[in-house]
């Protein structure tokens, strides 16, 4: 057990991997990398190693001219970190549901296939909020594989999701990363943690996460070696509202408070359902054995340490406390 703990920490990080590895040079055709906030990372990571990343200007309904795209610029990868994610948030899709249709199933497909007649790589940056916990995958029991059936249909973004995914597994050149939570060490609205710092309450559930730092490195070795079918994209392990919330208060605003209640006080004032749940990596974990990726408990106190840095050098440390700037009343039992 202790010489597996040692041999695991003598492996290089995924930043350190990277950092290191002949990495193809593409051409990589990013959909979602001109204002996507995944996509964009993606472009400035494999620019930043050299390669050559073009962001997609074509939207991906319109299939004439996502084909043409494709035509002209002859990626040898497509990433497609595109699509309807709902603006504030995935409530929106509730109400959008043949826009949502359009681009997040037919316009996924219809990208995913037109790949596939010219034998060209695709990631789909997709979701792992397709699963909740249930009497068989409980907090803190076994986490759901790859091959488990999606359970979570309490959101229409989340079904819509679930299914692409299954015709996905019928194309043998597709890449499926399943994204939770992501988290980024800055304050972007997108980043799991922002969201959560804005509400007064929130629910305390330990869940599988994905920090951008580790992972879209990850991602970029993953394309690199050409895999391709299903993989829980998350840090291994689970982490709770309350954990990444305490570390916050530590490292980022000491003044910052929050109160917690209850999955079903939530889900009482939200369109859609959220899904709770815990992934297993060891697909993952066993597909970049060469690489350590950190547990989240760890990686999330990287976050909130960088975090801390990032803002001091803009300036904007320690950061607005934004309930207390929208006049937000603290509960009496905040924390
Ligand atoms: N962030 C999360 O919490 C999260 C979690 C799990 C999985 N994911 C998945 O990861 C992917 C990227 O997420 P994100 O957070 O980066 O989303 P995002 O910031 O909302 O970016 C979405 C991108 O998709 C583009 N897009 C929307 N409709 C399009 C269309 N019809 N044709 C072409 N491009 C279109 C947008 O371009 P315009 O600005 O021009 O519309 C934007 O660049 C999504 O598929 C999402 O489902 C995200």
């Amino acid at each position: 057990m202790a010489a597996a703990a040692s041999a695991d920490a003598a492996k290089p990080s995924p930043i350190e991997a990277l950092a290191v590895a002949d990495l193809h040079k593409g051409p990589y055709l990013v959909f979602g990398g001109k204002t996507g906030w995944i996509g964009q990372k993606m472009v400035t990571l494999l620019k930043e190693r050299g390669c050559e990343a073009i962001a997609a200007s074509s939207r991906l309904e319109n299939r004439s001219d996502v084909e043409a795209e494709i035509d002209s610029v002859k990626p040898k990868f497509v990433l497609n970190c595109a699509g309807v994610t709902g603006r504030p948030n995935v409530d929106w899709c509730e109400d959008h549901k043949a826009e949502t249709i359009r681009v997040n199933v037919i316009g996924t497909m219809s990208l995913i296939d037109l790949c596939e007649t010219r034998g060209i790589h695709v990631t789909n940056f997709a979701t792992g909020c397709i699963y909740k916990y249930d009497d068989e995958h409980t907090i803190g029991g076994k986490g759901f594989t790859e091959e488990d059936k999606p359970n979570f249909t309490g959101s229409f973004y989340s079904l819509t999701k679930g299914m692409v995914e299954t015709m996905c597994r019928a194309y043998k050149h597709v890449l499926t990363l399943r994204f939770r939570m992501p988290i980024s060490d800055d304050l972007n609205h997108r980043n799991f943690v922002t969201k959560i710092t804005k509400y007064a309450r929130v629910v305390d559930i330990p869940n599988s996460m994905t920090t951008l730092f580790d992972m879209l490195p990850v991602a970029a070795l993953m394309i690199h070696k050409g895999l391709t079918g299903v993989f829980n994209f998350t840090n291994p392990g689970a982490v709770s509202h309350n954990e990444i919330l305490t570390h916050y208060r530590t490292h980022v605003d000491p003044t910052f408070w929050w109160a917690n209640f209850t999955e079903e006080q939530c889900n009482a004032i939200l369109k859609a359902e959220r899904s709770n749940n815990t992934l297993d990596t060891t697909k993952l974990e066993t597909a970049l054995a060469d690489v350590r990726i950190p547990p989240i408990k760890e990686a999330v106190e990287g976050v909130f340490i960088r975090m801390a840095e990032n803002l001091k050098a803009e300036g904007a440390f320690p950061p607005v406390n934004f309930k207390d700037s929208e006049g937000i009343p603290k509960p009496a039992d905040a924390k």
